[in-house]
């Protein structure tokens, strides 16, 4: 069998299929419960300096290629996580911390006050005033959070962008700038769903995210682009329901994938080792090393 192990944006792994942000990650339980499946890596939920409801619901709708989210970041606050991240640790797991924050400061005491094996700076939820692509959206403000955080911790930070932008390639080279150890792309598109019969629309917040299959060919482009131009790895996400996906995705660039909206498929938590698998014998049948096939579409631009 093909070795899938290796580094993903700085992080050693067994495999570059990790769990996404904010799916099934709230609990200890849930984190382990994805390492013990077969993810590589699990990422938490994104948690802040202070406890937050979230928006009022209804929080999350399907709709036709994948799910609208309005969760509004709905946290216990770090200073109630750390024992989540050390239950998820006990899957065998890296487990990189998802965190948020206004501005540098904030970034930093939530950075500081959590043990983990890397955080993902989420700078890219597009429904949270004040967080997430509020702030992510502008290249000196993702420069100056990333400094602030790689600046306070010793592990690998990585930085969640947003699709939400004209120019994605500028967020990323801002990520590098500021010492970033990876780029994580992308986070939802912002988008919205109405009710026909009462004109009103669907999610509390009116605005969302768009996930899952319908933003796969977005993420790709973005991943595409990154990888393209930045010295530093990218970790794909947006849409990956197979191993197929995950292939296109690391030939698109990515040095790792992440699964969110196809965990809630009828496999659940067995969606992590059918993606490493297939992988897995796609470089047998082809012969090839899971390095030869990153950033093999590259070759035709
Ligand atoms: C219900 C839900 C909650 C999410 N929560 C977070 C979060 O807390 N932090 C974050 O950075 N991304 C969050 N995301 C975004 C995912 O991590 C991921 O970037 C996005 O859904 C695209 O991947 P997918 O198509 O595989 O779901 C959330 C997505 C969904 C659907």
């Amino acid at each position: 069998m093909a070795s899938l192990s290796g580094e993903v944006g700085g992080i050693q792994m067994a495999n570059p299929v990790l769990l996404a942000a904010g799916i099934l990650g709230t609990t200890g339980a849930s984190l382990k419960r994805a390492a013990r499946a077969g993810a590589g890596g699990v990422v938490t939920k994104s948690v802040g300096s202070i406890p937050r409801d979230g928006h009022r619901g209804p929080t999350v709708v399907q709709v036709e290629g994948g799910l609208l989210n309005a969760m509004g970041l709905p946290n216990p606050s770090y200073t109630n996580f750390q024992e989540e991240i050390d239950i998820g640790r006990e899957g065998g797991a890296p487990v990189v911390a998802s965190i948020f924050g206004s501005g540098p400061q904030e970034f930093e005491e939530v950075a500081e006050g959590l043990d983990a094996d890397g955080f993902e700076l989420n700078l890219s939820c597009p429904h949270a005033e004040r967080y997430g692509a509020e702030i992510g959206c502008e290249a000196c403000k993702v420069e100056a959070i990333t400094r602030a955080v790689k600046g306070s911790v010793s592990v690998p930070v990585w930085v969640k962008l947003t699709p939400n932008v004209a120019d994605v390639i500028g967020l990323g080279l801002a990520a590098q700038r500021g010492g970033a150890d990876a780029v994580v792309a992308i986070n939802t598109l912002k988008a919205m769903a109405i009710d026909v019969e009462s004109g009103r629309p669907i999610l509390g917040n009116r605005f969302g995210g768009l996930s899952g299959p319908a933003i796969k060919p977005v993420a790709m482009r973005c991943v595409f682009d990154l990888a393209s131009a930045l010295e530093i790895p990218v970790i794909g996400v947006g849409g990956v329901a197979s191993w197929q996906d995950a292939a296109e995705m690391i030939m698109a660039g990515a040095a790792g994938v992440q699964v969110g909206t196809a965990l809630g498929r009828a496999e659940g938590y067995g969606i992590f080792r059918s993606i490493s698998e297939g992988l897995s014998n796609y470089l047998d049948r082809k012969g090839m090393a899971l390095a030869e096939l990153k950033g093999l579409a590259r070759r035709f631009s």
